[in-house]
């Protein structure tokens, strides 16, 4: 038996006026996105802005439904609607915000397991690394420079 260390580097900003003006401008329209979240249910809004390698920029937002597993995250929602206009798209960044209708989100919200899982097989399939930055609805900003940063172990097409 041997022991595996595996290692994950984030970068902490303070808030978003810490962060480089581009991606200050890319977490602005997270936040644009994240306030026209349909989440009734939850009352938790999310939003999130892909910068693609064109200079264009896609939104998404968590969309729920009464039948609550037919829901789908922002994340999810932002990068397929990134995929299917323009599959050879490279995604440069991306920029998450979360909300709550109950309370003042201070905590940064990382992506769920089921969003890495999507967001890591578009990394695989380019060459660059995805930049992912991640807040709630004010305070510190996560950086992570790649999703393999935040799934490590990744399953991915070399398994099949
Ligand atoms: N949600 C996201 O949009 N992204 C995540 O990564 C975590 C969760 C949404 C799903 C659901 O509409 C609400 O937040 C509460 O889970």
């Amino acid at each position: 038996m041997k022991n595996i260390k595996i290692e994950i580097n984030l970068e902490v900003f303070s808030s978003v006026s810490e962060l480089p003006v581009s991606i200050q401008r890319l977490m602005n329209k997270a936040h644009e996105a994240r306030e026209n979240a349909y989440a009734p249910y939850s009352r938790f809004k999310v939003g999130a802005a892909l910068q693609l390698g064109s200079g264009d920029i896609v939104t998404g937002n968590n969309q729920e439904n009464a039948a609550y597993p037919s829901g789908l995250c922002a994340e999810r929602v932002a990068i397929f609607h990134a995929g299917s206009q323009n599959p050879d798209a490279i995604i440069v960044s991306m920029a998450i915000t979360a909300k709550s209708l109950n309370s003042i989100l201070t905590t940064p919200v990382p992506p769920c397991g089921a969003c890495r899982q999507v967001l890591a097989e578009y990394e695989v399939k380019q060459d660059p690394s995805i930049e992912i930055y991640f807040m709630g609805e004010t305070g510190r900003v996560v950086k992570a420079n790649s999703v393999k940063d935040l799934l490590p172990l990744i399953f991915d097409s070399t398994f099949l």
